[in-house]
């Protein structure tokens, strides 16, 4: 018997060294942490319990044979993040480069059905060469039935995804089907082609760094919400983000301790300047109305002209979307209606209400906007939010302009409550723009045609910059100072908490992809 007790011994240590002592300082010497390690930063501790650990590869090709290591170069299972249930994997990049082989691939689905069936986030942790080599196609397969799983667990789990690595090749649709992906500054990047094919098909010099680094998905290609400065930060930012999202769609989010105080916020009255052309920071008017260091901002450094993140208000989660005054007047173009709707989307399918803070001058115009499709991709903001039937807020805050007045939130497409602070404009559009165009004529034929230009400005400000000609219609419910605010969205996300709203019985829709 104690033989028996002395081999399950020796295996388990075996496993926890993975491809061994050399391979692990190497990982080290990369500034990257193992596999194990980043487990053990990620949960509570003593919380892990893992699945599979004496799994093998079944390869024979390359003499693969006589090359086996515990656990095949991921390492699966469950435990807790805050006392909350999470499943997670960490691929091993001291094992075959953490490389995809056929048991690796069903290691991680197994806890991919686990956390499907028992409604916990799933959060994977990527080091890996892509598809193992020497296995062919049945890492392939093994790719595409991972594939398959995140998209039946869309909407219904969490599903996390850090870079800590290489992701290349095929790897990196699991990534991109999952809600939200992390990734590190340096050491880690995600291509589908890497630099030596580029160079070889468009004749590119580019570096992995540039080419699908933390830095360039983070601000030019929006692939990932989130770019951290190292392992533990990311692995921080993961667990800030689980505090803000429920255990699956069935679910509330977690609802976090709140006294009532200082919910008069004087600082807001003074946010927006006298001119309506000059801009402010839409983030000024976040921190002020929501609870205390509480937004964490996704996709910071992408399409800034919007603005999306996670706050509580009241201790509870909620969802932001505001235009952004100080990048591009906040105007609506490609990538901020498709990082706009991407979190619309995220917020409705796990129950977190939305805020939307409005200051639109309208749709960025031109040929680059036009050809590539603006009409399409603003399409699917409006689409986002006119589907979403979680309670849904807006306070315009300045400028409503245009379509995308209607596209922001509105109550025409089924926003629950409007407000407009009273500098707010809302309109077909700026009135220098609309004088121009309906009082041509008029101007043309002056005899001082700027003067008749401006009165024809003043007449359309007096009558359309304003919020009132919306609050007659009850397009807007209430006109308030800026400064009640944060008290009126805590009362009013109360009195929607218990909203039930549905949609038509569909198989699904089709949104404008
Ligand atoms: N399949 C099998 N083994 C792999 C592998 C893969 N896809 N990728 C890496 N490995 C192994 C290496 O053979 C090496 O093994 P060793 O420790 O026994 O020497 C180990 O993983 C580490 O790889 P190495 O190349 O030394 O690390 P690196 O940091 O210099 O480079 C990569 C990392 C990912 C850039 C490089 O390994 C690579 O290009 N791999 C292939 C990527 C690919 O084309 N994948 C298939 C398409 S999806």
């Amino acid at each position: 018997k104690a033989e028996k007790y002395a081999l399950l011994e020796e295996k388990n240590a075996k496993a926890l060294l993975g491809g061994g002592k050399k391979r692990i300082e190497a990982q080290h010497a990369r500034k990257k942490l193992t596999a194990r390690e980043r487990i053990a930063l990620l949960l509570d501790e003593g919380s892990f319990e893992e699945i599979g650990k004496f799994v093998e590869h079944r390869a024979t090709d390359f003499g693969l044979d006589k090359q086996k290591f515990l656990g095949d170069g991921v390492v699966t299972g469950y435990g807790t993040v805050n006392g909350r249930l999470v499943y997670v994997y960490s691929q091993d990049f001291t094992v075959f480069g953490g490389s995809l082989s056929e048991t690796h691939a069903e290691k991680i689905c197994k806890i991919m059905d686990l956390a499907m069936k028992n409604g916990a986030p799933i959060i994977g942790l990527n080091d890996s060469g892509g598809a193992r080599i020497q296995e062919g196609v049945v890492s392939l397969g093994g790719y595409a039935d991972i594939f398959y799983r995140n998209t039946r667990a869309s909407g219904l789990i969490p599903q996390i995804s850090a870079i800590m690595g290489p992701c290349a090749g095929g790897a990196v649709y699991s990534p991109a089907i999952t809600d939200f992906i992390f990734m590190v500054e340096n050491t880690s990047y995600m291509f589908v082609t890497g630099p030596n094919v580029v160079k070889t098909v468009t004749q590119e010099d580019v570096t992995a760094e540039e080419l699908g680094g933390a830095s360039t998905h983070s601000s030019k290609s929006g692939v990932t919400h989130f770019a951290s400065a190292n392992e533990v930060q990311c692995i921080n930012d993961i667990k800030r983000l689980l505090s803000y999202i429920p255990q699956n769609c069935e679910e509330d989010a977690p609802v976090y301790e709140y006294l009532p105080e200082n919910e008069v916020r004087k600082g807001l009255n003074n946010v927006i300047p006298d001119n309506p052309n000059q801009p402010y920071d839409m983030h000024e008017v976040i921190e002020q109305l929501v609870d205390e260091d509480s937004f964490f901002e996704v996709h910071k450094n992408y399409a800034e002209n919007i603005i999306v993140g996670f706050a509580r208000l009241g201790g509870r989660s909620i969802g932001i979307v505001g235009n952004q005054p100080a990048a591009l007047a906040g105007v609506l173009d490609i990538a901020s209606s498709t990082k706009g709707a991407r979190f619309v989307r995220f917020c409705d399918c796990f129950n977190i209400p939305l805020l939307v803070l409005e200051d639109v001058p309208g749709f960025l115009p031109g040929t680059d906007q036009e050809w590539n499709g603006i009409i399409t991709n603003g399409a699917k903001l409006l689409y986002a939010f006119a589907e979403a039937t979680v309670p849904r807020i807006t306070v315009i805050t300045r400028k409503a302009y245009g379509g995308a007045y209607d596209v922001m939130n509105s109550k025409h497409i089924g926003a629950d409550m409007n407000y407009a602070w009273p500098m707010a404009e809302i309109a077909v559009m700026g009135a220098k723009g609309a004088a121009e165009i309906i009082f041509k004529k008029e101007i043309a034929e002056a005899e001082d045609p700027e003067a008749k230009l401006q009165e024809k400005v003043d007449e359309y400000t007096a009558k359309f910059a304003n919020p009132y000609g919306a609050a007659r219609r009850g397009f807007i419910d209430e006109v308030i100072v800026p400064e009640q605010t944060r008290a009126k969205l805590i009362k009013a996300f109360k009195m929607l908490e218990n909203k039930v709203d549905t949609l038509p019985k569909k198989k699904h829709g089709n949104i404008p992809l």
